[in-house]
């Protein structure tokens, strides 16, 4: 996953700088405030979700992510905020804890680069209260056949420039193939290159 000093030392910050963007944190606001109760963090990155959470509504803050300098990254920003984690130095495919724990998981500009993302899903899903809420935002396989081509062709490369990253995932299939119902689906571009600003948020339920 980690193959060598760029995926280790240079990617994170890469990656902390583009998530950071004007226009990303504005998709954060529009799903984030939304979160309650336990909430886990799927892959969260430098923690640039930590700032949009409403700290009423949350009783504790769990993340994972299996990247060494992510985790350092975001027990940084936590401190920073004043914000109270726990963090598991795991991947999504095996969630250390126990069934029906969280009631709600966040997971933003992450199944593009998880491996196996319905695995993780159903990994995701078993953790998840059968009342709880699964939030995104994700960026993914746009609609015009000439985009996705572009998608397509772009993949490799940002596959090995973006730390594993997939521009063409069809997010609400994935989402619904690994047993949720989306109860809010939003879809469109935000200002970019079309071929990486085509974006999918919302919320859905397990089923
Ligand atoms: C583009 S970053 C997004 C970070 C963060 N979620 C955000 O919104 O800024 C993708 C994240 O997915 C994490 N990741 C990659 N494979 C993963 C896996 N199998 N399970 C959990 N996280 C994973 C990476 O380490 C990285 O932190």
């Amino acid at each position: 996953m980690f193959r060598n000093f760029y995926d280790l030392h240079i990617c994170p910050h890469m990656i902390d700088f583009f998530m950071n963007m004007k226009i990303i944190k504005k998709q954060r606001l529009k799903v984030i405030p939304n979160a309650k109760g336990k909430v886990l963090e799927i892959g969260i990155g430098s923690g640039s979700n930590l700032d949009f959470y409403n700290r009423n509504k949350v009783s504790k803050i769990y993340a994972l992510d299996p990247h060494p300098k992510f985790e350092e990254m975001t027990k940084i920003k936590a401190k920073k905020l004043g914000i109270e984690i726990e963090f598991f130095p795991v991947m999504a495919d095996k969630i250390p804890l126990e069934d029906s724990f969280f009631d709600t998981i966040v997971c933003t500009y992450t199944l593009c680069s998880i491996e196996n993302p319905i695995k993780a899903l159903k990994e995701i899903k078993r953790v998840l209260s059968p009342s709880g809420q699964y939030i995104f935002s994700e960026h993914g396989l746009a609609p015009e056949e000439n985009v996705v081509r572009w998608q397509n062709r772009l993949n490799p490369i940002q596959n090995l420039i973006g730390g594993g990253c997939n521009l063409n995932r069809d997010i609400p299939t994935l989402i619904e193939e690994s047993g949720y119902k989306i109860e809010d689906l939003n879809k469109g571009y935000i200002p970019g290159p079309k071929f990486i600003s085509y974006h999918y948020w919302g919320h859905s339920v397990p089923v």
